[in-house]
C-alpha cells in the first residue's frame, strides 16, 4: 500500500460493490484491525452496518467495557453475551487446533443467530495479510481465517484489510481519525486468552490468566512492547505460607516486532521482572512460578497456542 488516501477510497467503493444495499454484520473484537474495517465498512454502507461485539468470556480485563464506549454511537451496534456457550465449546480439549476450531465454530454461529435476526447477508472481518499466511501455511488456523466451519449460512464474508500488514493498518487507522488508543494499541488475539492457556480452559484459569495480563501489561507499557502479556503454560509446586500448591506457571512474553510475522524477546530490567513476579505471585494465590520467555519468533510463536 503506498497511497493511504488511495486504499481507503478504493477500499469503500468495495465493501459498497460486494454488499450492495444488504445488510452487513461486523465482527468487531476492539482491537485496531476490527475497528479499523468496521470504520471503512461504516463509511461505505452507513446504517446497513450492524457492528456486533461478542463477548467470550475469553477477553483482556475491562475490554468489554471499553469497546461498548468506544462504538455505542454507531446505529445498530450490539454487544452479545455468550460466555457460557464459548466455555461450554472448550470443555474438555486441549489441543491447540481444536481449541481455535471451537472457538471458530461458536463464533460464527453467534453471528449467525444475529444474522437472522438482523436478516444481514454479509460478514465483514477485519482479517489482514499475516492472518492468511499462516492459516494457509498450515501454522495455525486464525479464528476468522481456516477455524470457519465450511458451511456458513451467509451470502459472503468481506475481508477490506486482507491484503495488509499491520503497520499499514494503523497508518489507515490514523488517517480515519480513530482514537490512538485504537491505532496503537497491542494486537490482541481473536480466540482471546485461549491462546495464552496451554491446555484446557477454565473460568477459573482465566481469570488468573487475565488479572496476570493485566499486571504485565501496565508494568511493561515504558518498553513500548509491541505486544506484552502473561500465559499459562502449566503447572509446578510451590510453598505459599506454610503450604505446599500445586500451582499455575505464568510466562510473561514481551516482544518488539514489525507486523507479528516475525519477533525479538525484549530486555526487560531486572528489577521490572522481579516487580511484575512479586504482583503476580503476591495477588494471585494458585499461581506458584512466574518465567520470562527469551524466545525469539522464528523459532517460537508469539503466542502459546
Ligand atoms: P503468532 O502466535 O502466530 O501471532 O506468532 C502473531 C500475531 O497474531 C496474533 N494472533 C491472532 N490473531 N486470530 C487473530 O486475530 C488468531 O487466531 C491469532 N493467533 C495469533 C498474535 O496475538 C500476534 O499478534
Amino acid at each position: 500500500m503506498n497511497d493511504v488516501k488511495k486504499f481507503i477510497s478504493v477500499a469503500v467503493d468495495s465493501i459498497k460493490n460486494q454488499v450492495g444495499s444488504n445488510k452487513a454484520i461486523m465482527a468487531l473484537s476492539g482491537g485496531v484491525d476490527s475497528s479499523t474495517a468496521a470504520e471503512l465498512a461504516h463509511l461505505s454502507i452507513g446504517k446497513n452496518l450492524i457492528p456486533v461485539y461478542i463477548d467470550t468470556g475469553l477477553m483482556r480485563e475491562n475490554e468489554t467495557e471499553e469497546i461498548k464506549k468506544l462504538f455505542e454511537h454507531m446505529e445498530g451496534f450490539r454487544v452479545v453475551y455468550a460466555e457460557e456457550i464459548f466455555f461450554k465449546s472448550l470443555s474438555g480439549l486441549t489441543d491447540p487446533e481444536e481449541k481455535r476450531k471451537a472457538i471458530g465454530k461458536t463464533f460464527i454461529r453467534e453471528f449467525e443467530k444475529v444474522a437472522s435476526e438482523t436478516s444481514a447477508k454479509y460478514l465483514i472481518q477485519g482479517t489482514i495479510f499475516p492472518d492468511k499466511i499462516e492459516s494457509k501455511g498450515g501454522i495455525k488456523s486464525h479464528h476468522n481465517v481456516g477455524g470457519l466451519p465450511e458451511i456458513f449460512e451467509f451470502d459472503g464474508i468481506v475481508e477490506p484489510l486482507c491484503d495488509l500488514y499491520k503497520d499499514e493498518v494503523r497508518a489507515v487507522a490514523n488517517e480515519l481519525g480513530l482514537p490512538r488508543s485504537i491505532s496503537e494499541r497491542m494486537p490482541f488475539p481473536g480466540p482471546g486468552l485461549s491462546v495464552r492457556i496451554v491446555g484446557e480452559v477454565t473460568q477459573e484459569n482465566v481469570s488468573v490468566v487475565r488479572a496476570a495480563n493485566s499486571i504485565v501489561e501496565s508494568e511493561l507499557k515504558d518498553y513500548a512492547p509491541w505486544q506484552a502479556f502473561a500465559a499459562i503454560i502449566g503447572k509446578a509446586t510451590g510453598v505459599k505460607g506454610d503450604k505446599r500448591v500445586h500451582g499455575w506457571i505464568i510466562s510473561i512474553r514481551s516482544i518488539d516486532s514489525r507486523d507479528g510475522m516475525t519477533a525479538r524477546a525484549q530486555e526487560i530490567d531486572w528489577d521490572v521482572l522481579q516487580r511484575i513476579q512479586s504482583r503476580i505471585i503476591g495477588s494471585l494465590p494458585s499461581v506458584t512460578r512466574v518465567v520470562y520467555d527469551l524466545t525469539h519468533k522464528p523459532p517460537g510463536t508469539i503466542e502459546y497456542e
